[in-house]
């Protein structure tokens, strides 16, 4: 068994490997695109790993060319599957990934995913794999060290046009309405579309409102709206609106009717933003293992890429402020 270097040596990649994991994001295509012909060009073969670490654990693994990657780049969704697959937490099944990627000759790893993809990449490259580099893909923006992650844009540009739909119905029939959108640990979605979409109020998972204190305050608004739109982030209760809403119908003289928004947030073609950070982060990762950089993400601050450690297990998302989703709320609620 031969085990990597920790820093592979500066140009003498040849052979590296690119999966998708966890959810998808729209914009993952044109990052395994953008990645595929970077490394092509530079004289590194390209492999991938179907359905994410699955396909690691079922040795299977297919080289990427640049027809490989044609027309991909207005695709939603990923053209290499994903999957959050539990079995890599078992020590077992990585140390057979290990034996694989060795075998293969495979020298470094580009994950695209959230942070539990970055953390299975991570683990696996201090038992002794490939050099790993992560590419930052969640419709939830979540990740902490980097204020962007791939699939974001696309994600609050669909849920928006639900919600201007939702608005539409809403105003001829005199409705008020909570839209559910997705955001498992942290609302930056919510907060967007929320003011994007003219909503009444927004909570997040981190902004925990008891309903009482939500009902009092939709009593409260001094202007008289005929219609209304909340709009609430699933945290880790998909559908928890309904309950919300059963709750709000008691405690107001309003009769809240609940859309969900589900999945549809996921799919669709990736936004031009989508395209263009995806399209540079791909180029960057490739270029970052041929530098001989290692254990690391790419990261969007301040409009620059640039690359940063993995986010500290502990402290793996990053969270939307508190104060600030209190100002945001008593702005949108006059
Ligand atoms: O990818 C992030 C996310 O879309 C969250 O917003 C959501 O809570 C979760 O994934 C849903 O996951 P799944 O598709 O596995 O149900």
């Amino acid at each position: 068994m031969r085990f990597y270097p920790q820093q592979a040596m500066k140009g003498s990649m040849k052979k590296i490997l690119i999966l998708t994991s966890g959810g998808d994001a729209p914009g993952m295509n044109p990052a395994i695109r953008a990645a595929v012909r970077s490394a092509i060009h530079q004289g590194v073969q390209v492999y991938a790993s179907h359905y994410g670490y699955q396909g690691l654990i079922d040795q299977k693994i297919e080289r990427l060319y640049y027809s490989s990657v044609a027309n991909c780049i207005q695709l939603g969704g990923t053209i290499l599957k994903t999957d959050r697959c539990l079995a890599f937490y078992e020590k077992e099944q990585r140390r057979r990934c290990l034996d694989f990627l060795d075998s293969e000759g495979i020298e470094g790893l580009i994950v695209i995913g959230g942070d539990g993809s970055f953390r299975g990449a991570s683990t696996l490259q201090s038992e002794g794999g490939p050099a790993v580099i992560g590419i930052p893909a969640t419709i939830d923006n979540d990740i902490s060290g980097t204020e962007y992650t791939i699939g974001f844009d696309t994600a609050r540009n669909t849920a928006l046009e639900a919600i201007d739909r939702v608005r539409d119905t809403a105003s001829s029939h005199n409705r008020d309405f909570l839209v559910e959108v997705m955001g498992r640990n942290a609302g930056f979605l919510a907060v967007d579309v929320g003011l994007a979409g003219g909503a009444e109020f927004i909570l997040t998972p981190e902004f925990n409102l008891p309903i009482s204190e939500l009902a009092s305050k939709v009593n409260d608004t001094q202007r008289k709206k005929l219609s209304s739109i909340i709009v609430v982030a699933e945290s880790d209760q998909p559908g928890r609106s309904l309950q919300i809403a059963k709750e709000l119908n008691q405690l107001t003289n309003k009769t809240y009717r609940v859309c969900i928004l589900g999945h549809m947030q996921r799919g669709g073609t990736p936004s031009a933003l989508d395209r263009k950070i995806a399209t540079l982060m791909g180029a960057y990762a490739v270029n970052a293992l041929i530098d001989g950089s290692n254990n690391q993400m790419i990261t969007r601050n301040f409009g620059r890429l640039s690359l940063a450690n993995f986010p500290n297990p502990e402290k793996p998302s990053r969270r939307f402020d508190n104060q600030e989703l209190l100002d945001i709320n008593s702005l949108i609620s006059r």
